[in-house]
């Protein structure tokens, strides 16, 4: 019975020590944070995709292809579309009007995330 014993709390012990070193080395789930090795994008390549079929924002510094989105979009396409191929946080944030966007357009837009928006050097 002591053996029984001893043996099972080497085994817990064992347990604990995997788990714990298991959580050094997982990278942690942190939505906000970029996603290990996505791609960096200057404003000169953003600005280079500023049509309806070929659109990319940039958004509180996360650029997102839209091209697909924007015939779902629910307002006039004269509301969004001057707003590809450019840094758009503001005009996503008031909706042009002063209206912000709904958690579930928030939800949206993560998955058209592409890359990460980069300051340019001069
Ligand atoms: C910066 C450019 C954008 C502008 C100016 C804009 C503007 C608008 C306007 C005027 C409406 C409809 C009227 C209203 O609800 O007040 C609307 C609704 C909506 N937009 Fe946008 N939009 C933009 C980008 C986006 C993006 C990138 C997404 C998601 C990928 C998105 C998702 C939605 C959704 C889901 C609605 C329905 C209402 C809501 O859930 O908030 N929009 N937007």
């Amino acid at each position: 019975m002591r053996r029984l014993y001893l043996y099972a709390t080497a085994v817990f012990w064992l347990l604990v020590a995997t788990v714990a070193s298991v959580g050094h080395w997982w990278p942690a789930a942190d939505p906000a944070g970029p996603p290990a090795g996505e791609r960096t994008i200057p404003a000169a390549e953003l600005a280079r995709h500023s049509l309806p079929d070929d659109c990319w924002m940039a958004i509180r510094g996360v650029v997102h292809d839209l091209s697909t989105y924007l015939p779902e979009h629910p307002s006039r396409p004269s509301e969004v579309v001057p707003w590809c191929g450019r840094e758009a946080t503001e005009a996503y944030d008031t909706k042009n009007r002063g209206r912000p966007h709904s958690a579930r357009a928030d939800e949206l837009l993560t998955t058209y995330r592409i890359g990460r928006l980069t300051e340019e050097k001069p």
